[in-house]
């Protein structure tokens, strides 16, 4: 770190102890007396004690309740509302969440299943008593059914969304994204998981001959700060919202009996702002998987890998194989503990995480137990060895394009002296849904990501326009470590995105196509997935236009 550098964050940290009273969006990540003062004030820590842990079998997605799976095209109404769900031991948790009827049968935050090119006709009810919306995580929308924060719904309203499913197989996810409420909205549970389907990838499915619901399922990860009674806890204008409890299908820790077989799960983070570092450590070793797709679908061809990075909103499909494994012992899913770099000082006034709001939770980068496998015998089970199975080309996936003489956009990541996150010149909080630029329909553009030395891992999304990631520089060792294709791209990066992690001091170059189906100006958001970030204004609308 250069002196300057030093002496900005010595600015900052001044400057943020004199506001943080009187700002809104002032930074509260200050260390030292006010956390002290905090964290002694702080009640019970209701974390997972060791004998509450991997108890609960996790949910499987069924025909009934929380995750319950419905075909998007027969959806009818979602319901935002909230109600009472058992989720963790004891007392019953209220869960904003989106209620659908199918058959007689009541759903909550069902798993959506959709065929690509099928069109999507149904209401979204607010039964909330603020406003929400239903965003289409990943889908390339019109503005007026991606259901971004410009048109929220209010309390008691109805809207109608209409649209045609064009985007390539793969696990997408739906949740609330109303301006300054989306954190909150989706702490208290206002997420679900969309799973796309075609013909590419039900052939895959037939190949590998791995049991949707059996051998073939969806882990949707979300931490959750929960208190001694089982309520799920909030606090607006908080830093990073991470939580004490890690559910997996809305199973706190749970367990899975599994066949010494392979297994190919939909990994889905959809915790508030925890990155996580995945991986299934058996005897204090990461088990070889393989990477078959991200948040657009299947990669070209597998890439193997020990753990990856999965930041909020961020998507893995991946391939596991238990098959060496002898009956009776475990395997972990785990997140493994990394350098979080959240400001980093060698100071320590910007290390780590503020525990106050979050009695029991485990800090931001460190290592988290998930999930326990329980290998059971195989006797009479088909089992697939190794990863024979795999084809060499998993799906026809567009080359990179040549993207020589494409105009670049710079785009820099920053904090100000007040602990305000910026991008640019831009916060949310100012520009609102003014475009703050305009691309034209069909052009193609680079988009550089910059993100400042002194700063925090952002993964950035982008609405409307799955992208592909051209390369990164600068990155940290442990990122760099992972390059498997020129432009230091990471196995991750060998697909279509719509979130991608800026670490620290990186740059990362994106290429879009703003090719659409629609006409008109259509208005698009750009923002940090961590959503406390995001509801602290790290966000910006920007215009599609003809
Ligand atoms: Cu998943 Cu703009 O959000
Ligand atoms: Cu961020």
């Amino acid at each position: 770190m250069t002196d300057t550098q030093r002496r900005r964050l010595l600015t900052a940290l001044a400057a943020a102890a004199g506001v943080a009273a009187a700002a809104p969006f002032a930074w509260r990540q200050l260390r030292g007396g006010t956390r002290t003062a905090a964290s002694t004030a702080s009640v019970a820590a209701p974390a997972a004690s060791p004998a509450q842990r991997f108890i609960e079998p996790l949910r499987i997605p069924g025909r009934e309740g929380l995750m319950a799976e419905l075909p998007l095209s027969r959806a009818g109404t979602l319901t935002a509302q909230a109600s009472r769900f058992q989720v963790l031991a004891g007392a019953d948790t209220e869960v904003w969440h989106y209620a659908a009827e199918h058959e007689g049968r009541r759903l909550a935050n069902p798993l959506l299943r959709a065929r690509r090119g099928e069109a999507i006709d149904l209401q979204l009810h607010n039964r909330l008593t603020e406003v929400t919306t239903v965003h289409w995580h990943g889908l390339a929308l019109d503005e007026a059914n991606d259901g971004s924060g410009l048109h929220p719904l209010p309390a008691g309203a109805h809207q109608r969304i209409r649209y045609t499913v064009r985007d390539r197989a793969g696990l997408y996810w739906y949740h609330a994204h109303p301006h300054h409420r989306t954190g909150r909205q989706l702490q208290m549970g206002l997420a679900g998981l969309l799973m796309v389907e075609d013909e590419e990838e039900l052939a895959l499915r037939e190949r590998l001959g791995l049991a949707w619901g059996e051998r073939d399922l969806p882990l949707m990860l979300a931490d959750k700060q929960v208190d001694a009674g089982n309520a799920i806890t909030y606090k607006d204008c908080a830093d990073d919202w991470i939580g004490n409890r890690m559910l997996v299908n809305w199973t706190p820790e749970p367990y899975l009996d599994v066949v010494p077989g392979l297994y190919r799960f939909r990994i889905a983070n959809v915790c508030n702002a925890r990155m996580l570092r995945p991986a299934f450590v058996h005897d204090g070793q990461p088990l070889p998987m393989q990477l078959l797709g991200v948040d657009g679908g299947l990669l070209a061809q597998p890439w193997p890998m020990d753990d990856l990075f999965l930041a909020p909103a961020q998507r893995v499909d991946v391939l596991v194989d238990f098959g060496g494994i002898a009956a009776g012992e475990h395997v972990m899913l785990r997140s493994l503990d990394y350098a979080a770099m959240e400001n980093e000082d060698e100071s320590g006034a910007f290390a780590g995480d503020p525990i106050a709001d979050h009695p029991g939770a485990v800090p931001m980068g460190g290592a988290l137990d998930i999930m326990q496998l329980r290998v059971q015998a195989g006797d009479g089970v088909p089992l697939h060895r190794a990863f024979d199975a795999l084809p060499a080309r998993l799906a026809e996936l567009p080359a990179l394009p040549d993207t020589a003489g494409w105009p670049v956009r710079d785009l820099r990541l920053r904090m100000d002296s007040e602990g305000r996150w910026f991008i640019n010149d831009w916060n949310f909080n100012d520009t609102g849904h003014e475009p703050v630029f305009s691309v034209r329909r069909g052009s193609r553009e680079i988009w550089e990501l910059r993100n400042a030395m002194t700063s925090m891992p952002h993964p950035i999304h982008l609405h409307g326009f799955p992208f592909r990631v051209l390369s990164r520089a600068i990155s940290p060792p442990d990122v760099r470590g992972r390059a498997v294709a020129e432009g230091g791209r990471g196995p991750q990066d060998m697909g279509y995105c719509d979130t991608v992690v800026v670490w620290p001091g990186e740059v990362v170059r994106i290429a879009i196509d703003f090719s659409q189906p629609f006409t008109g100006t259509q208005r698009y958001m750009l923002h940090c997935h961590n959503l406390e970030h995001e509801d602290m204004g790290m966000m910006l609308t920007f215009a599609v236009t003809d």
